[in-house]
């Protein structure tokens, strides 16, 4: 047998990446490649990627420079670009960056066997279609080791809603739910490989609408079927958008115990005007709304969101539309971003809004979401949550898991809970993480 060639993989951007990820490395698997740790160890570099802000794009241009001295090192080193930079630029990173010898959009992974045989024989390599096929599907079979207690499953890919600053409607292409036959086998062989806690993941995973045995399932009907799996104890899902969040899913927040009270959903601006520019088509009214609803149903549910600031147009006014909002809603988690014009999104066009201003804006409305955040997670003193135990913590004798909540909990516990949940009693919350003592 000859020696397992070396593959590093490494993720940029969303959960769906992640996923990605492992089925990219089980596909190469079939091709006799071993995943390592290092891209010095490497036979073969995969650099899973994200386009969503300019940053995140720069970032991958500037960890293919650093590759150069390795390829020197080892001439039959090979270096592929995959996700979302891939699809996005396509053959400009092979000019852009000679180093690079593969090139795989997010829809084209199952055709990663086949690309790597061509560039092991010294040829390029690019595939940045939109097959009709599910890439999943054709994925090769992979070795199912053991595995830790939390995995993504994707359920929905691509989006159709064409927000104006966003790049995943071009890099993810059409919104595509996968079947229900398809994920209830995969989330059993997850359960069955170890898994407790199942996020499924989509761009737009509460658009869900896949074929079931009887014409379609939304979202909340594949909940509560994967809720009837043994040994599958927590369920949760991300990203949903406010216009998807049917009356089904909300009421199975009240009522799916396996369902997680958790629920990221973005509103980006707090702003009507923004909002319509953005092409949200959503009011900020409609989406408090919807948040008192979905509480009503759930009250110790606990929201996180995503806001841009600094989107074209958007005045002192606007933006104190936003801060209002947040301060309505109160989020226990967020994330902020200043806004980045993403080249052929029609937001692209317009004028932007002064850097300094922009910065600022971002400042003030991240203090006010960290003091939010740090509230709800003091809250959680004295309360009694369950934790699923994923490692072990730095000091000896401590485990680390996530609340139902998904708070971080570091607690003194016995390396068996490993995997396991275990009833926590919440006693002091630190900067990022919480400590708690087993009942
Ligand atoms: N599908 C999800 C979000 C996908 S992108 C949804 O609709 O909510 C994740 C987040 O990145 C977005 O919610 C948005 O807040 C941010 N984002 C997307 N495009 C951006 C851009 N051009 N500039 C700044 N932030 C952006
Ligand atoms: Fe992007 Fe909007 Fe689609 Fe989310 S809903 S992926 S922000 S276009
Ligand atoms: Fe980034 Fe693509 Fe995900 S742009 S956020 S990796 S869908």
């Amino acid at each position: 047998m000859t020696a397992p060639k070396k593959l590093f993989v490494k993720t940029y951007g969303c959960q769906m990446n992640v996923y990605d990820s492992e089925r990219m490395a089980e596909a190469l698997g079939s091709e006799g490649y071993e995943q390592v740790g290092s891209a010095e160890e490497a036979d073969m570099i995969l650099l899973n990627t994200c386009h969503i802000r300019e940053k995140a794009a720069e970032k991958v241009y500037s960890e293919l420079g650093r590759f150069r001295p390795l390829r020197e090192a080892n001439p039959d080193l090979k270096i592929g670009v995959a996700g979302c930079v891939a699809q996005a630029e396509g053959e400009e990173i092979m000019r852009r960056q000679p180093l690079v010898d593969l090139v795989v959009g997010p829809q084209t992974y199952h055709r990663l066997p086949a690309m790597a045989r061509a560039v092991e024989a010294g040829e390029k390599a690019l595939d940045t279609d939109f097959p009709e096929e599910d890439k999943f599907l054709h994925l090769p079979k992979a070795r199912k080791p053991k595995r830790g207690p939390t995995a993504f499953l994707t359920v929905q890919e691509g989006c159709d809603k064409f927000c104006a600053f966003c790049v995943v409607p071009y890099t993810r292409g059409a919104e595509v739910s996968r079947p229900v036959d398809r994920l209830i086998r995969e989330a059993r062989e997850l359960v069955e490989r170890g898994v407790r806690e199942i996020t499924l993941l989509g761009q737009n995973v509460n658009a869900y609408h896949g074929e079931g045995p009887d014409g379609e399932w939304g979202l909340a009907r594949l909940i509560w079927e994967l809720a009837e799996i043994d040994g599958l104890d927590r369920i949760r899902f991300t990203t949903s958008h406010p216009n998807d969040m049917e009356d089904a899913l909300i009421e199975a927040h009240g009522t799916c115990d396996k369902l997680m009270p958790y629920l990221h959903l973005p509103v980006q601006s707090g702003s009507d005007k923004i909002l319509k520019a953005m092409n949200r088509k959503h009011t900020a009214e409609k989406y408090v709304q919807l948040i008192e609803r979905i509480r009503a149903a759930r009250p110790d549910l606990l929201l996180s969101g995503d806001f841009i600031v600094g989107f074209p147009g958007e005045t002192e006014e606007d933006f104190q539309a936003t801060l209002d909002l947040v301060k309505t809603v109160s989020y226990g988690q967020a994330y902020s971003f200043k806004y980045s014009a993403r080249p052929g999104t029609p937001a692209a066009e317009k004028p932007m809004v002064d850097e300094a201003v922009a910065n600022d804006r971002l400042q003030r409305l991240q203090a006010l979401l960290s003091t939010q955040q740090k509230a709800a997670q003091d809250a959680m003193v004295g309360r009694e949550v369950s934790v699923l135990f994923e490692k072990t913590g730095r000091l000896d004798g401590q485990l680390v898991g996530k609340s139902d909540y998904l708070h971080a909990v570091h607690v003194v516990a016995p390396k068996t809970l490993l995997g396991e949940i275990a009833k926590v009693r919440i006693v002091e919350s630190g900067p990022n993480s919480l400590k708690g003592e087993l009942i």
